[in-house]
């Protein structure tokens, strides 16, 4: 009973050193670089510097450059246009309606995700500093669809009740949530292998598979609707989203790498077989909800581009982390879409829109 209480005391001293909420020993030793970790550090992680992981400050640093506020966008026209009489056909509207029904709780969720769940296990300070940068874009995200659902006059129920109400909004919510309760769980800590595990599962579903697949047929959606030259101040802050989701991926992509770096006796052969079903379930969940929210033909789109475009994106998702493809090669159905978001045009795309914004410009479209 005694040795019971001893093991619990000591395994809450590691849970709250990790989180950085232990009692500050005067004269205890200084932060040796090395003892810093992405998981299961030694080293203090309240301490930022000095840094270990130079890539998770320069996204920070990125991140900051990339600030925008929606407000700033005017809604004047997206307004009158959906106003108008003759402005948008039903079907058009019914894409903005359920794009927003969709992102405007999906943010909540992976705020929460960040918040409830990664955050108290990233003993890394540098990341950390990502993170709270992330979990504001967030909100961010979140009052954008506020400034668009409100400004337009839409039936606010009806959108933040969708993913409660609509079968296929809700099938991805309700797929991701476990991985979220399964780490908020109090007793939960990292350190074995199952528990390292199961923290990378919940990376992988939130990084590559919720911000990285989840959000993709929308994006689609609401871009080609502003490359038509309709519902553009509503795409502009998509666009903007855009550019914040691929930054919050590739911060996924490199912590996820550097915990199998640091840890690789979790990489193990079942355990990739597993990250490949979630993607499988992944691109299967989004599929469903690009048949649910669009019509064939409607801008252009057709439920066929839409899968061969989600193969594309999943073939690239298992590449980032070193596994190989699931699906056979396509031509990209949307090549204006990989001008946003292609790794290799990542720098260009990026420079160019920090300047724009700095500048006070609007976005211009991709043709
Ligand atoms: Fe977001
Ligand atoms: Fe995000």
């Amino acid at each position: 009973m005694n040795m019971m209480t001893n093991q619990t005391k000591a395994t809450d001293e590691v849970k709250t050193a990790a989180a950085g909420i232990q009692d500050v020993v005067l004269g205890e030793d200084r932060v040796d670089v090395s003892e810093k970790m992405m998981i299961n550090a030694k080293a203090d992680v309240n301490q930022l510097i000095p840094f270990k992981y130079q890539w998770a400050w320069d996204k920070y640093i990125d991140g900051c450059k990339n600030h925008w506020m929606p407000n700033e966008v005017d809604m004047t026209k997206d307004i009158n246009l959906w106003r108008s009489a003759d402005g948008l056909t039903p079907q058009e509207k019914k894409i903005i309606e359920m794009n927003l029904g969709f992102f405007s709780t999906a943010d909540s969720l992976v705020a929460n995700n960040l918040v409830l769940a990664i955050y108290r296990h990233v003993t890394n300070p540098e990341c950390r500093q990502y993170l709270l940068r992330q979990a504001f874009e967030e909100a961010l995200h979140t009052h954008s669809y506020q400034h668009i659902v409100q400004s337009l006059g839409l039936d606010e129920a009806k959108i933040f009740n969708m993913y409660r109400e609509i079968p296929s909004v809700a099938a991805k919510a309700n797929w991701a949530l476990p991985f979220t309760r399964s780490l908020a769980d109090t007793e939960f800590s990292t350190g074995s292998v199952s528990s390292n595990q199961r923290f990378l599962r919940d990376l992988i579903v939130f990084y590559l598979i919720f911000e990285g697949i989840f959000f993709y047929v929308g994006f689609v959606q609401i871009l080609s609707m502003g490359r038509r030259n309709k519902m553009t101040a509503t795409s502009e802050q998509f666009q903007y989203i855009l550019r914040d989701e691929s930054m919050h991926l590739n911060f996924g992509v490199d912590m996820i790498n550097q915990i199998i770096a640091e840890n690789p006796d979790v990489w193990t052969d079942s355990f990739k077989e597993e990250v490949r079903s979630l993607i499988r379930q992944g691109v299967d969940l989004e599929y469903q909800y690009a048949i649910d929210t669009m019509e064939d033909g409607i801008l252009g789109l057709n439920s066929k581009m839409f899968r061969e475009y989600l193969e594309i994106i999943a073939n690239r998702r298992l590449k980032q982390i070193g596994l190989e493809p699931e699906y056979d090669e396509h031509t990209n159905p949307f090549p204006w879409m990989s001008e946003l978001m292609d790794l290799r045009k990542e720098k260009n795309f990026f420079e160019t829109r920090v300047t724009e914004y700095q500048t006070g410009g609007a976005l211009s479209w991709d043709e």
